[in-house]
């Protein structure tokens, strides 16, 4: 039994958790001050006032916590942190006047880095998410959930679920890693069209990975010259009688109402939502389904964000996630990210907090963890900042404590 003692400020997202991460107030926050948590392996026992501290929590192991703050873990629920190669050209493409979709037209964009995901092995792949995720972690995230897609054939998408696999248990427990299978991310050139190649390869690979215990959920890039709704639904219906999760990337180029088939669909997760319509967002507000906004990406494109204010403001369970990637948003900063968008986002600091704490665990279906109350996961992170606003004020400043 651990306590961790005399934190400035601890923010227990009480009132958050409570509302579902929905239409939150700044005092949602539920901050306690002067405060102190106490835990044991799997399961926080005790929050609130260091001076309250119950008789029976004396004997716990105490850490001396002064001038520190602690909040809920911080979650990036959308990376694709496993690929080869570099596509810094790309970014200058696009300074000098071309778009995302162009670019990939003429060989660029994801399938540029299949090319070199391909040609890469097992080991290298695992090397370089190695020095990536260990950057992540360095600025206090704690679950990562990573994506394949970078491979798009049989075994090149069997190859990068061996990887995160890996991954997973090299990190465990200090970082989570949750493994999603995203093999329908675009369609190989060995195939004409999305409906040949997720029936001949993504379908019969997911079906062997559920088997081998490799993935924790799916994901799909619904996208005019990607994926259809058709494929969309067939994909969930395969998912669903393995019993796996899925979420999908919707309504990023182009409104494919995919926000409301997700939602329909019961995805964890739609993501994106660039283009998300009226109705997408009446789809979301009356599900589960988590809205995860990845401004890092429209900053990385230059493309107008998603309307973030109307969505927490009709009720959407709003998260915020890096998408750290090699072409669309080679960002890796949740922190800070979402630091820099909340002004224009005009999101309260409880919206901030939550949508990369609890919003964004629960877009992974990882509802025991998110708040720190009695009972829930000891998934938290520590800075050494004398309170959360200096934190989101200090942009680019990283105090997060556990290096
Ligand atoms: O989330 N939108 C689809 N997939 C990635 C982009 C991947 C890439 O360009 O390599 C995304 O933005
Ligand atoms: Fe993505």
């Amino acid at each position: 039994m651990k306590h961790f003692s005399n934190f400035n400020q601890l923010a227990t997202l009480e009132l958050a958790h409570i509302k579902d991460g929905r239409k939150l107030l700044p005092d949602d926050l539920s901050i306690i001050e002067n405060a102190s948590i106490v835990f044991d392996e799997s399961t926080i026992l005790w929050v609130g006032k260091t001076d309250d501290l119950p008789e029976m929590y004396s004997t716990a192991e105490i850490t001396d916590f002064s001038d520190h703050c602690i909040v809920p873990e911080i979650v990036d629920s959308h990376t694709h942190a496993v690929f080869g190669g570099d596509r810094s050209s790309e970014y200058n493409l696009r300074l000098n006047g071309a778009d995302y979709q162009e670019i990939a037209r003429r060989g660029g964009g994801i399938l540029s880095s299949m090319n070199s995901t391909r040609s890469l092995s097992a080991d290298q792949l695992e090397q370089l998410a190695i020095t990536r995720i260990e950057r992540i972690r360095s600025f206090g995230v704690g679950t990562i959930e990573i994506k394949s897609g970078y491979g798009l054939d049989f075994e090149s998408e069997l190859k990068l679920s061996i990887v995160i696999d890996r991954l997973r248990v090299k990190f465990a427990p200090q970082v989570q890693i949750i493994r999603t299978f995203m093999a329908a991310h675009a369609i190989p050139p060995e195939f004409k069209n999305s409906e040949a190649y997720l029936t001949s390869v993504v379908i019969p690979l997911l079906i062997e990975l559920a088997r081998r215990k490799l993935i924790d959920q799916v994901d799909i890039f619904h996208e005019d010259g990607y994926f259809t709704s058709a494929d969309v639904t067939l994909l969930a219906r395969e998912a669903k009688k393995l019993s796996l999760p899925i979420k999908t990337h919707a309504d990023e180029f182009n409104d494919n109402d995919g926000a409301a088939l997700a939602a329909s669909l019961n995805a964890l997760s739609a993501d994106h939502l660039l283009k998300i319509s009226n109705k997408g967002i009446d789809a979301l507000a009356n599900s589960k389904t988590v809205g995860t906004l990845l401004p890092g990406t429209g900053l990385f494109l230059g493309k107008p964000q998603a309307p973030a204010r109307e969505l927490l403001d009709r009720g959407v369970k709003v998260a915020l996630a890096s998408d750290y990637n090699p072409g669309s948003c080679h960002f890796d900063n949740l922190l800070l990210l979402a630091s820099i968008i909340a002004p224009q986002f005009k999101m309260n600091q409880a919206e901030l907090w939550s949508a990369i704490t609890l919003n964004s665990a629960h877009a992974l279906g990882l509802t025991q963890q998110g708040a720190l109350l009695p009972g829930l996961r000891p998934r938290f992170t520590i800075f050494k900042a004398p309170s959360l606003s200096s934190i989101t004020y200090n942009w680019g400043k990283n105090m997060y404590a556990f290096q």
